[in-house]
């Protein structure tokens, strides 16, 4: 058991990554913080994880500092207290800056970037106090390198790269380790929506071609980012603080 006696907090953790990395803590005895803006289904999967008493849902949104703190407050009162934060919670704008307008950038921003201030400001005082802690954000393929049609999107995964290492710097000396992961395309509920509104019409062909686009000629699944997040977040990477980690199927290998 990588994570016994662990308290981990995943947000956006009721589908897709999140809820394979909640599993997969929960697996190696996390206690777990099922966190997403839609709480049946993050009761749902809770219930599901662990024996009840070692996991608790709450519904947060993540953009909306108010929301953060009273779902930080629930968590506290339920004698929860997290050592390990899993900023996954995020959103996807698909089109270039012409197709995008600035409602789309900030909605995107809100989350996936204000989401990762947000939650780290209300729970890092906390894991400083107890003298340590592990954030672990979901950054993207996106983050390192230009994609198409990801105008928007990218730039708030190239934040989240700074983010990380910012705290990382900041905090090191309060045993604090921050890092990220870059996956490229993760087959879950956020790839078949895309499809469905941004490429109607060519949804299969579309998904060979991002499949394709991996060298290893498929779409990563959940799980395979959740084996790298138990490592992330548990002690065996002691040594590892401001890093961002590639599950990329060998895209950036080389040309
Ligand atoms: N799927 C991919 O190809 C891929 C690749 C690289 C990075 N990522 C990143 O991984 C993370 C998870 O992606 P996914 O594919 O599992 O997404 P998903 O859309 O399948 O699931 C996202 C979850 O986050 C929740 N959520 C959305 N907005 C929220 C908010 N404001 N507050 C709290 N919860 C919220 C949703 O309810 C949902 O449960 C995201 O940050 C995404 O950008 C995904």
């Amino acid at each position: 058991m990588r994570l016994h006696g662990k308290t981990a907090l995943v947000t956006g953790a009721a589908t897709g990554i999140g809820l394979a990395i909640a599993r997969a803590l929960a697996r190696e005895g996390a206690r777990l913080v099922v966190a997403d803006i839609d709480l049946d289904r993050a009761r749902h999967q809770a219930a599901t994880l662990c024996d009840g008493a070692m996991a608790l849902a709450v519904r947060m949104d993540v953009a909306d500092p108010a929301s953060v703190h009273d779902a930080c407050g629930v968590v506290r009162a339920a004698g929860f207290e997290p050592d390990v934060l899993v900023n996954n919670a995020g959103v996807i704008h698909v089109g270039t800056i012409l197709q995008t307008e600035l409602e789309d950038l900030r909605r995107v921003f809100r989350v996936n970037v204000e989401g990762v201030f947000n939650v780290t400001k209300a729970l890092l005082p906390g894991m400083i106090e107890r003298g340590g802690g592990v954030i672990l954000n979901m950054a993207s393929l996106a983050s390192v390198t230009a994609m198409h049609d990801r105008f928007a999107y990218s730039a708030t995964k190239a934040a989240v790269q700074m983010m990380t290492r910012s705290v990382a710097l900041d905090f090191v000396k309060s045993g604090i380790r921050a890092n990220c992961i870059c996956p490229a395309r993760v087959h879950t509920e956020m790839v078949d929506n895309y499809l469905k509104t941004s490429y109607a019409g060519k949804e299969e062909e579309t998904f060979r071609r991002f499949s394709e686009y991996q060298p290893i000629g498929r779409m990563i699944r959940p799980d395979e980012i959740g084996h790298l997040a138990v490592y992330l977040c548990s002690d065996e990477s002691a040594m590892v603080t401001g890093s961002s980690f590639l599950i990329d199927g060998g895209v950036l290998a080389g040309v």
